[in-house]
């Protein structure tokens, strides 16, 4: 398990990022870094180490030539446009889940806007005790510890305000993607994305909440359980091309905060409007598979708490949770 923070490691190869397809010189680089030539070249060396393919020339220096595949700080870091999420970033090549590793350090101070990124998961979860397929480095498992100004009962809004950048981080991959009641993103019928929010309180004030992300980026068909191969599907399936890993996971976090920011300065009002020009459920026939069955009706809109109101045989009923099935699509002007 590797846990990188910002260092000189990162600070000479974004400096050789920046230089794109260019040699640097060793002495370009130690005078603006303040290093010596001897710890650059140790920095160089430790990066080949791990992945990435560094051209070294005499006369001209160095040049970054390929980077790894992979999500830890050193790749996602130089990517970031972000004030809080992500400047800390936690890296490991396995975990059992994200959200129970991110809660560790919540619980030892973490700071708001700590990431915790895993190339695989081992326990993987979902909602509703639910496993998350968490194939080895293909896709986005991550958890984002937050430490809102906000009591409990409104921490729901924050997995709506996550709904949201997943859908549109999704969205600037290229893929039209909506999202179901209550927070899965799916491109047509299949889910791409889900999120598992976690949080400690006490009755008026929140320690932390945990935004645990899965974006299914670069699976493959097979890589799917079975039982799962008709519902789920990922970015590359939907648009017949691989997604670069490191960059949509800095559009995303990009994206989750100037969210963040906008439910901070203006409350649930702006988060509600936006979920809901994204949604496929709502002027849909749905059954909603609530803790007492399975009821069914037409979703008609989210109310100012994010729960879903569906108007059935019986009249509006109100769900703050369960799981939606969708049918058709009502037409409202009844042709
Ligand atoms: C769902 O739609 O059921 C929620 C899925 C959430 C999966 C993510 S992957 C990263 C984080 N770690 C977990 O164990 N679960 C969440």
């Amino acid at each position: 398990m590797a846990e990188v923070a910002p260092g000189s490691e990162e600070l000479v190869l974004a400096f050789l990022a920046e230089a794109a397809d260019d040699f640097v010189s060793g002495e370009a680089i130690s005078g603006k870094l303040g290093l010596s030539r001897a710890a650059v070249w140790k920095h160089v060396d430790a990066l080949r180490g791990q992945g990435y393919r560094i051209d070294a020339l005499p006369a001209r220096g160095y040049r970054l030539v390929a980077i790894p595949d992979r999500l830890g700080a050193l790749e996602v870091g130089p990517l970031l446009n972000t004030h809080d999420l992500g400047q800390r970033l936690h890296w490991s090549d396995e975990l059992p889940s994200t959200n129970d590793r991110a809660r560790e350090l919540a619980e030892d101070g973490a700071v708001h806007g700590e990431v915790v990124i895993a190339e695989s998961q081992t326990a993987g979860r979902g909602r509703r005790g639910r496993t998350w397929s968490s194939p080895a480095g293909r896709n986005l498992y991550l958890s984002v510890i937050l430490r809102p100004q906000l009591p409990p009962q409104r921490a729901p809004e924050l997995t709506m305000v996550a709904s949201l950048a997943a859908c549109d981080a999704c969205r600037q991959a290229g893929v039209e993607a909506s999202i179901k009641w209550p927070n899965d993103v799916l491109v047509g019928d299949r889910k791409v994305a889900g999120i598992l929010t976690e949080l400690s309180a006490e009755p008026d004030a929140v320690h932390w909440v945990i935004l645990g992300i899965g974006v299914n980026l670069n699976s493959a068909a097979a890589d799917f359980p079975e039982d799962l191969r008709v519902v789920a599907s990922s970015l590359a399936i939907e648009r017949g091309q691989q997604v670069p890993r490191a960059l949509f996971t800095a559009a995303l976090l990009s994206t989750l905060e100037q969210w963040l920011d906008l439910h901070a300065a203006d409350g649930f009002g702006p988060i509600r409007e936006a979920w809901r020009a994204r949604s496929c459920t709502l002027g849909r026939e749905v059954r909603v598979d609530a803790d007492g069955g399975e009821i069914a009706g037409v979703a008609e809109d989210i109310d100012e708490s994010g729960a879903l109101l569906v108007r059935t045989a019986s009249g509006l009923l109100r769900f703050v949770a369960g799981d939606v099935r969708l049918a058709r699509r009502v037409d409202p002007a009844g042709t």
